[in-house]
């Protein structure tokens, strides 16, 4: 397989946001796997609660506070990295992440420089110092961590919806520069995770307008005797984890979609957003009246 890296105990991976939800999920598998970690997060207890659990299973863990919307910060993370492990780094998973939620014209701008910062500039911040070393190594994964709402879009996180397909952008780009050099970059693009995710946005919990929308999008595609929205099961983290994992062994080459009917929800919209749009209407009717009730 072109460009795979076989996880061994000397395999050195590197994962932005880790203390919680996926990145702590991968943090525990690759650490039964057996493979060197370096872990950043800003919430130092949670951090160290998934670095002691990794060591618990026989990995060496780095564990460093940053918080990657920080240029200095998510450099000196790597440069630490490679301190620690004599200049070898694997694999980068950017996987620091955040949502919002708020309607395009409800969104302040320190809004949309936050869910920027994190999303999508970490991936410079992050990428630059490691990429020369993946060079030298002739080998190396860089996995970025951006979501469905990278390909196709919900209501009311239009900030967020762009900075997650920024992410698809800057791995696509990146790829045309690293032919032929041994190193691989893939996009990851998950839907619904259990995680704190949902719950953890700037303004409102998005998962509680979710959630809400798709208690209402019942009662108006009845009414309106139409289909359901389509809806794709929620995943656990550690199975979105193992996907991850899987990706970095068999680099697919392609932008990897981890719930089952992701794939048939964007070619849907790439071919016809009305058409999209269409099926999404009951969901997208309810999330309006909740939104509405709430702002
Ligand atoms: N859950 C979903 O439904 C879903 C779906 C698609 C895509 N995703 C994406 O998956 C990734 C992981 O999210 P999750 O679902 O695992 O949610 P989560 O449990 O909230 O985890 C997010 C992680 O990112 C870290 N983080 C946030 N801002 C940071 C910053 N500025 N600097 C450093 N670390 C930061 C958080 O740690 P601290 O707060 O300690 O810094 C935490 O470890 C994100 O990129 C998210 O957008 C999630």
């Amino acid at each position: 397989m072109q460009n795979a890296i076989k996880l061994s105990p000397e395999t050195v991976v590197a994962i932005s946001g880790a203390s919680s939800g996926i990145g702590a999920a991968l943090a525990e598998r690759l650490a039964m796997g057996g493979v060197r970690l370096a872990l950043c997060a800003r919430r130092r207890e949670r951090l160290s609660h998934v670095a002691a659990r990794a060591r618990s299973l026989g990995a060496e863990v780095l564990e460093v506070v940053a918080d990657v919307s920080v240029e200095e910060e998510a450099t000196d993370f790597i440069e630490r990295t490679l301190d620690t492990y004599n200049g070898r780094l694997d694999v980068l998973i950017a996987n620091a992440g955040r949502g919002h939620c708020a309607a395009v014209e409800d969104t302040p701008s320190e809004q949309l420089y936050s869910m920027f910062a994190v999303n999508v500039f970490q991936l410079w911040y992050l990428v630059r110092p490691a990429l020369p070393v993946m060079r030298a190594q002739q080998r190396g994964h860089i996995v970025a961590i951006s979501s469905i709402a990278g390909k196709i879009a919900y209501p009311y996180n239009a900030a967020y919806t762009a900075a997650k397909h920024a992410v698809v952008g800057f791995i696509a780009a990146l790829r045309t520069e690293l032919v032929e050099t041994g190193v691989e970059a893939t996009v990851v693009c998950p839907a619904g995770v259990e995680t704190e995710w949902a719950s953890a946005t700037e303004g409102m919990p998005i998962g509680d307008l979710f959630a809400d929308g798709i208690a209402r999008s019942r009662t108006i595609a009845r009414e309106r005797g139409i289909p359901r929205a389509p809806l794709q099961r929620m995943m656990s983290a550690a199975d979105v984890a193992q996907k991850i994992i899987s990706v970095i062994e068999s680099p697919p080459g392609a932008d990897v979609f981890t719930h089952d009917g992701s794939e048939e929800l964007v070619a849907m919209a790439l071919a016809s957003r009305r058409s999209y749009e269409q099926a999404m209407l009951p969901l997208l009717l309810g999330m309006r009246q909740s939104y509405e009730e709430r702002r």
